[in-house]
């Protein structure tokens, strides 16, 4: 079902790679379908289990609501376009909010979670510095829509060790690969890397749990078995102090 009538804010201008994100994931029709069925994701979610209660906001939700929301009270999806329900329903207390990860149109120190599950890698732009003051820039927000004691939830999918660097150095390659692909540009992190992101963003208290894998992911677009893909998950976990 398609929401149409998510919370507008005044946005500032998209950026070439946000609306390259926006354009692929609203193309993408079995997106949900392959999030519901595929083990990876099963694992991620179950990885989820009593970290979400109180107010939480799903940064870059794309409308998936797979996780446990029992202890929910107001959820707010936050995406970059209009998101979309499918297969299980959104619980009462959801509703979409447009919006980007960077510019949270959200009010300071009102939320108890914040969650980034599978978009960090999403806020990727031109080249590695951008990319980087992005994600740094995302994390500061999430610190300042949360309530003091309140917790950034990041499940992502990350790259092992050096892996991170060979990254960095193909960056204008990668770029013009993806481009040619139609996918929008990414970046995969280490976890190492984001939770020492997280520590600069002001948070405390940042731990790194691995994630099993499942034999199944997606990987650019495209189901894909896992042992082909060089791509780890971990579950990354911030307080405010
Ligand atoms: C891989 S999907 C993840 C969806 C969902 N969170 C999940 O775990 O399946 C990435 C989502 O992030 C959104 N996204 C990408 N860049 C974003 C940004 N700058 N701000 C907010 N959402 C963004 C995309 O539109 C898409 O819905």
């Amino acid at each position: 079902m398609s929401n149409s009538n998510p919370s507008r804010t005044p946005s500032k201008q998209r950026t070439a790679n946000e609306d390259r994100n926006a354009d692929f994931f609203d193309g993408w029709g079995e997106y949900h379908d392959m999030v519901g069925s595929l083990d990876t994701y099963a694992n991620s979610a179950r990885a989820l289990d009593s970290e979400l209660a109180g107010r939480v906001v799903d940064v870059g939700s794309g409308g998936v609501v797979n996780y446990d929301c029992a202890a929910i009270s107001e959820l707010v999806l936050v995406d970059l376009s209009d998101v979309k329900q499918a297969g299980a329903s959104w619980p009462a207390c959801a509703r979409p909010v447009l919006g980007s990860a960077v510019e949270l149109p959200l009010e300071t120190g009102g939320y108890d979670c914040v969650l980034m599950q599978m978009v960090v890698h999403h806020l990727a732009e031109r080249d590695f510095a951008t990319t980087r003051e992005r994600v740094a820039q995302a994390f500061r927000e999430a610190q300042r829509v949360l309530r003091p004691g309140g917790r950034l939830v990041i499940l992502e999918s990350v790259m092992p060790g050096v892996l991170e660097w060979a990254e960095r150095w193909a960056f204008p390659l990668t770029r013009r690969i993806l481009a040619g692909m139609g996918h929008p540009l990414v970046f995969q992190w280490r976890a190492g890397t984001l939770a020492k992101m997280a520590g600069q963003a002001g948070f405390s208290e940042v731990s790194i749990t691995p994630v099993p894998r499942g034999r199944w992911m997606i990987f650019l677009g495209r189901r894909m078995p896992t042992m082909l893909v060089p791509v780890r998950f971990a579950k990354i976990v911030a307080t405010k102090a």
